[in-house]
């Protein structure tokens, strides 16, 4: 048997952290011979519903999980952890922008970053899905003295699968045959899901679909406004397609990515790919080389419509950035 891998997940006994727990103790993020330990992170309040959610763990009697530990303890919940999944946060209400979380949310990430720093294994991946998440992400990286900044991601990969669902159910192709889609930027209404770039059954997705309008209007707005229109049907943020997105970025982070595609993950800017300015957590199209290497595929179009939409996203992402600068050492 291989020595177990070490996750911590943060929020465990929230809504993600209920549809997450059970499928990774299963096997779903390193496959079916590989044991894992859950280091489960919850703040005080949250412990009496995380010991059910152990309770029914437990009951699971999962082969592959071997320890449970829960707690509210930063340095506990990230010993020794390779993967941290930072879900734990205040979802958005209806009418709010993920944005306006910011102030809630932005100073949970500078503690679990230092104790990230402090406590987790030297190969720590570390991914961000608590809203906003980018910038959620690069406060979490600042904090983290010590582990580089391509060990941090903010999740985009919900986008990205919605984005590939629409596509599907307009052409009549099934969403396995949608490749090629890169959500650009931030995880907001600004983000923009890149479909001059797609394939659809291996053809450009314009040529599949001739609707140009559709493309750009209401396909577009339909993705940047789906997880409000969630908020709006459910009375709660989604759960199981986020948790679902979690897991996909993580198997799409840990296997190599299949010849000429990429996937969406957003990464820190070190300033060099697409006009991107430095200092940002930016979604771009990303391949994984091998587990624990990645790199931004290089040399993917950007009409001037991509570009216009690219500006707005990077500018929102900028402006997070600014408001949080308290946060960020320099
Ligand atoms: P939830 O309210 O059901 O659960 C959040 C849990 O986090 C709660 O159990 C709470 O006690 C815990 N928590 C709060 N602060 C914490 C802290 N400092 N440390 C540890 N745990 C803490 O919310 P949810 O539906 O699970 O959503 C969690 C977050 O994920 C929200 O911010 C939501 O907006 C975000 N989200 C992101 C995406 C994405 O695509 N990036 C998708 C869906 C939801
Ligand atoms: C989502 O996209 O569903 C999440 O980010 C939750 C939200 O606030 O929209």
């Amino acid at each position: 048997m291989k020595d177990p891998i070490t996750v911590s997940i943060t929020g465990a006994a929230g809504q993600i952290g209920y549809a997450l727990l059970f499928r990774i103790a299963s096997g779903a993020l390193f496959g079916p011979d590989q044991p894992v330990n859950l280091r489960l992170i919850e703040i005080e309040p949250g412990l009496k519903p995380l010991q059910g959610v152990v309770m029914e763990l437990d009951d699971c009697a999962f082969p592959l999980l071997r320890e449970v530990v829960p707690t509210a303890d930063l340095n506990e919940g990230f010993r020794g952890t390779n993967w941290a999944l930072l879900v734990g946060s205040v979802p958005r209400k209806a009418g709010m922008e993920r944005g306006d979380l910011l102030g809630i949310n932005g100073k949970i990430f500078t503690g679990q970053g230092q104790a990230i720093a402090k406590n987790a294994a030297a190969d720590v991946r570390t991914l961000v899905v608590g809203n906003p998440c980018n910038t959620n992400a690069l406060i979490c990286a600042a904090n983290a003295d010590g582990i580089p900044k391509d060990r941090f991601f903010a999740m985009t990969r919900l986008d990205e699968n919605r984005a590939k669902s629409q596509l599907a159910k307009k052409s009549g192709i099934h969403h396995s045959q949608v490749t090629n889609l890169c959500i650009w930027g931030n995880h907001s209404p600004t983000m923009y899901p890149d479909f001059t770039n797609t394939l659809i059954g291996g053809k450009p997705a314009t040529e599949v679909i001739t609707d140009r309008a559709w493309l750009e209007g209401e396909f577009l707005t339909t993705v940047q406004k789906r997880g409000a229109a969630i908020i709006e049907a459910r009375g709660l943020s989604s759960a199981a397609s986020a948790a679902n997105a979690a897991i996909d970025t993580v198997v799409s982070l840990v296997n190599p990515t299949p010849a000429g595609d990429w996937h969406s993950v957003a990464v820190y800017s070190d300033g060099s790919y697409y006009g991107m300015p430095a200092g940002i957590m930016t979604s771009m199209p990303i391949r994984t080389v091998t587990n624990g290497t990645w790199e931004v595929v290089e040399g993917v179009p950007v009409s001037e419509f991509s570009q216009g939409k690219i500006d707005i996203t990077v500018k929102e992402l900028l402006e997070e950035r600014e408001f949080v600068k308290d946060l960020i050492p320099a």
